[in-house]
């Protein structure tokens, strides 16, 4: 049985003093890794339908383009502000310092399609409630959010109460 722990190389003191980065650099380097986390993400969906896999931008963008492929289902990117060309909402969250914005393509996403929402890692959950929210305000239902890796002391998941969250990895 594969530990995903071990492709995920922690950083002492990255970007900054006293935080330990989580690299899953490792892991995209590694095919059968990535395939067994794509697999276990597969198996926490139960079956249940999925029209369009969101991926936040940067690092959500990697699996989640593969979960779609997978789940045959259509890829939206969730970028930073003023990436997106086309029409787009925004939604404000917070950041350590001060505030950051989220957007996504208006027509990305319509009315009762089943959504599943990734991310590489779920800290303080105010990426993915920004993204959850973006797809609401679409009229989407978020079916499930799921992140490779959860910091669950950051306690993210209270952001995300109102959705189902799952994570393949646990610091
Ligand atoms: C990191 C990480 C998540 C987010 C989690 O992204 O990839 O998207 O922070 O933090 P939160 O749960 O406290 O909101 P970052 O904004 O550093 O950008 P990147 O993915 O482009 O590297
Ligand atoms: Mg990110």
């Amino acid at each position: 049985m594969t530990n995903l722990k071990n492709f995920i190389r922690e950083i002492p003191d990255f970007p900054k003093k006293g935080i330990s980065y989580k690299d899953i650099t490792p892991l995209l380097q590694d095919p059968k890794a990535m395939d067994f986390a794509v697999d276990l993400f597969i198996q926490k969906l139960n079956n249940q339908p999925i029209d369009i896999v969101v991926g936040i931008e940067s690092r959500g963008f990697f699996f989640a383009a593969l979960l779609a492929q997978k789940l045959n289902a259509g890829f939206v990117p969730v970028r930073k502000k003023g990436k997106l060309p086309a029409e787009t909402l925004s939604e404000k969250y917070d950041l350590e310092y001060g505030i950051d914005v989220l957007e996504i393509h208006k027509d990305a996403i319509s009315k009762g399609e089943n959504v599943l929402v990734h991310d590489d890692v779920l800290a303080t959950g105010g990426t993915a409630r920004a993204a959850c929210s973006l797809v609401e305000r679409l009229g989407g239902n978020v079916v499930q959010c799921n992140f490779l890796v959860e910091l669950s002391f950051l306690n993210g998941r209270q952001q995300l109460s109102r959705f189902p969250v799952a994570s393949l990895v646990e610091y």
